[in-house]
């Protein structure tokens, strides 16, 4: 599990991921498949600072976020007073009411780190979805990520936010090809009149996949693929699935 959803971190990436990310678009991507498949609900896997359950509430739609870190909740709380958090593990989770939809966003699955993993997370949402039901989620394509790691040993970004300058400076190493993981190490700054102070670390460890790893996940798991959108982020390649249950 990463450190950047703890303690004061989470608040840094609250603000830095706010120029990172274009939540209107990234509610209106996720809005129209679910709406394209006659779903009435949705569960949010990853709901991280609850900036897209803002987008789905303002629109009346029936929400519910489920996370692993009580941080990124508080936040997604004070962001969203009237809408509801779970903290979860997306690994085995069980929700009251089933959900006609299921979305894990924002590269979420990257957390996914091994077979079991990734069985118990496509387990788990097989059980929590209404019949027909629709699970959508994005991954980091192996194929173009790990070719750009080798190539880019430093990756800059920049954020403003709130007239306070953010600058992160990570870089990524191949753990084990194994999996296709990577160890993640990233430190955050302010920059102030072109001085930089230290506001935090992350470290990590992801995976990524390929198309063809995540087709026979899916189909293990009794899912059939609807759709595969192959969709440009911030700072990576990803794939978005729509897949819908089988019974
Ligand atoms: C990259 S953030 C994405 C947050 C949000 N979707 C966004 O786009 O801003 C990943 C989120 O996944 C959550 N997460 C990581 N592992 C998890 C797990 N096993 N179960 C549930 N949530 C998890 C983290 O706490 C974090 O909020």
């Amino acid at each position: 599990m990463a450190s950047l959803y703890d303690g004061e971190m989470a608040k840094v990436y609250d603000l830095m991921y706010q120029t990172f990310v274009d939540y209107d678009e990234e509610y209106h991507f996720y809005n129209t498949l679910i709406v394209k498949n006659n779903c009435k609900n949705v569960l949010e896997i990853g709901s991280g600072t609850g900036n897209l359950a803002k987008r789905f509430y303002e629109n009346n739609f029936d929400y519910l976020g489920l996370d692993f870190s009580q941080d990124m909740i508080n936040i997604a709380k004070e962001r969203n007073p009237n809408v509801t958090f779970i903290q979860s593990d997306m690994r085995n989770f069980s929700l009251t009411k089933k959900k006609d939809s299921i979305i894990i966003t924002g590269r979420t699955t990257s957390y996914l780190i091994t077979n079991e993993d990734v069985n118990g997370t496509f387990a788990s949402v097989y059980r929590n979805l209404s019949e027909n039901g629709i699970f959508c989620f994005d991954f980091i394509d192996a194929n173009r990520f790990i070719p750009y790691t080798i190539e880019n040993k430093l990756i800059v970004h920049h954020a403003e936010y709130d007239g306070i300058k953010y600058y992160r400076e990570g870089n990524w190493e191949i753990a084990t090809l194994e999996n296709f993981m990577l160890d993640w190490t990233a430190n955050y700054y302010t920059l102030t009149n072109d001085i930089k102070t230290l506001i935090g670390s992350d470290l990590s460890t992801v995976r990524v996949f390929t198309l063809n790893e995540i087709q026979l996940f899916l189909y293990l798991n009794n899912f059939e693929i609807i759709e595969t959108i192959d969709r440009k982020t911030y700072a990576y390649d990803t794939y978005v699935i729509v897949a819908k249950k089988k019974s």
